[in-house]
């Protein structure tokens, strides 16, 4: 299996090194060989290259790699994040990866902020629509920078995005035994666009007897996250609502560090990457949490058809965790590596 790594910028150097610690471990634990490709792409590359990827990058990450795999992107040496769009956003789109999936699932009491909650509560996956939305870049600025400046920015809807999300999100349901789907959106105020989201959804439920469907408006949704995560066990939504709820849900499961994301198009070449940002100033000093990018790296085995791999390395994860051998993010005392050697350490192969 070949697999494309960007460990990027700042902490994502920190942390994509002991994911592919982890996945070494699990090479030698399974008897695996992956066949990690390390690309420099990044802060550091584009100032040095004016490269950001270069031509056909995008082609050879999808025609050469297996999966995808980054550590995080941002540099306070390039304000407009112009290698980041290129490498995340641009990856995003360029490779058709329509579904972002974001687990929030907490692994111990003592890391949800909420009062009361504990592991049962929290426990869900965001679906993000992952190709559309705000962040598509339709729009423009007329009389820039004047006190007359008009900004347009499109919230775009198609209905083969909104659909193929919802269906991801139902389909997953219904192969992990769950049974409800929520929906959000804010189609009380926004009343072309969402109305679209009101309709698939619609359509799509019914053809999934065993499924609940519910819907909040977004604004409530973040107040029901809060208010009783438990009703919660698969939310769908769009690109731009998606990215503000999975913060939010990063929070519930212990903090940024803690959560995992995949952006997949079933059946081609994914890319896998830690929720949280490059936190520069972190950077290099053996403090970062690296359960978020191990959480990805496991979610990207999951993808690659590896299960038991997967769960072994969550299993090693939710041990380190429920052990508090870890960074100060989990109350532990370790730095990056050591919880990284801790969780590599701890994967075991399956009983026979
Ligand atoms: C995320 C990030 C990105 C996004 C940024 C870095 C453009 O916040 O993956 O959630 O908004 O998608
Ligand atoms: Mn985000």
């Amino acid at each position: 299996m070949r697999i494309a790594v960007i460990p990027g910028d700042g902490i994502g150097q920190d942390v994509t090194a002991e994911a592919v610690k982890v996945i070494r471990r699990v090479g030698e634990v399974f008897g695996r060989s992956f066949d990690l490709e390390m690309l420099p792409y990044g802060a550091d590359y584009y100032l040095q290259t004016g490269i950001t990827l270069p031509p056909n990058g995008y082609a050879m990450l999808r025609d050469e790699f297996d999966a995808i795999y980054v550590g995080a992107l941002g540099d306070p040496r390039i304000p407009d994040m112009r290698h980041g769009r290129d490498i995340l956003l641009g990856t995003r789109f360029e490779l058709d990866l329509y579904v972002n999936h974001r687990p929030v699932k907490l692994l111990h009491e003592r890391l949800c902020p909420l009062k009361g909650r504990g592991t049962a509560d929290v426990n869900m996956v965001i679906f993000r629509e992952n190709t559309e939305s705000l962040y598509v870049g339709i729009g423009g600025r007329f009389k820039a920078g004047t006190e007359d400046e008009v900004a347009i920015q499109e919230d775009i809807n198609t209905y083969k995005g909104v659909h193929r999300i919802i269906r991801h999100a139902f389909e997953y349901a219904k192969a992990n035994g769950l049974t409800k789907v929520c929906m959000a959106d804010k189609s009380n105020a926004v009343t072309h666009g969402h109305a679209l989201w009101q309709r698939v959804f619609k359509e799509v439920a019914p053809q999934y007897p065993g499924i609940e469907p519910t819907h909040w408006f977004i604004d409530a949704l973040c107040m029901q996250m809060i208010k009783n995560p438990a009703q919660f066990e698969v939310i769908v939504t769009n690109n731009m609502f998606g990215d503000i709820i999975t913060d939010v849900g990063a929070q519930l499961q212990g903090g940024l560090g803690m959560a995992a994301s995949g952006n997949i198009h079933p059946g081609r070449t994914s890319l896998f990457e830690p929720v949280h940002g490059s936190a520069p100033k972190y950077a290099g000093k053996n403090v970062a949490n690296p359960v978020g990018a191990i959480l990805s790296a496991a979610l990207m085995l999951d993808f690659l058809g590896l299960r038991q791999e997967a769960a072994a390395v969550e299993a090693a994860v939710k041990e380190s965790v429920v052990t508090v051998n870890g960074t100060a993010e989990i109350g532990g005392t370790l730095g990056t590596r050591e919880t990284g050697d801790y969780i590599a350490a701890a994967i075991k192969a399956p009983k026979a």
